[in-house]
């Protein structure tokens, strides 16, 4: 396993030790890609908070993740992006494309500025998952080199893994999927 990354968690976060561990690798693969790619500092750190936020509600109680993501018809799991993206709305976060990011993570939007997409990228490229390791560690490598490619990549795989299990593909997926092929 590698060595985990510090991140400095929002104060509203509710998150276990290992969701604050998964929280701190993407966000720190956030950072090397900015670095990498040469970002602006203020698109640096857009990149920067959709990580921190994007999981901050993961482990918060049902009953709060439905009163935050209340207006989304989306089942539980999916919920904790919305409600992460309501609270920071409630405290003056006015960033359109973090708020999309946050918002969208789990489900993917075709809407999304690079911001959306590097988040959906990392979420999913983030090293301290097991499987398909080295097909993952290859694409995050790769990814300042061919952004648009790798995104488009990590789409189709996760698509893949979420058509196996027999998930519910969600229309906002089957936008993006069309905006990229
Ligand atoms: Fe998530
Ligand atoms: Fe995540």
């Amino acid at each position: 396993m590698t060595e985990t990354p510090a991140v400095d968690l929002p104060s509203w976060a509710q998150v276990g030790e290992k969701r604050r561990a998964h929280i701190a690798r993407v966000t720190a693969l956030l950072d090397r890609w900015a670095s990498q790619l040469k970002l602006d500092a203020a698109e640096a750190q857009a990149w920067h908070d959709a990580g921190r936020f994007h999981d901050a509600l993961r482990d918060a109680p049902e009953a709060e993740l439905r009163r935050l993501g209340a207006g989304h018809d989306l089942p539980l799991d999916v919920l904790h992006g919305p409600a992460a993206a309501a609270q920071l709305v409630m405290l003056g976060e006015r960033r359109e494309g973090v708020l999309s990011a946050v918002r969208w993570h789990t489900v993917g939007h075709a809407g999304w500025d690079r911001t959306g997409r590097a988040l959906y990228m990392a979420d999913f490229l983030e090293p301290g998952r097991v499987f398909s390791r080295a097909e993952r560690t290859f694409l995050a490598d790769h990814l300042p080199h061919d952004f648009d490619g790798v995104f488009r990549q990590v789409i189709q795989l996760r698509f893949e893994w979420t058509l196996r299990e027999g998930k519910v593909l969600f229309p906002e997926a089957a936008a993006l999927w069309n905006s990229v092929r």
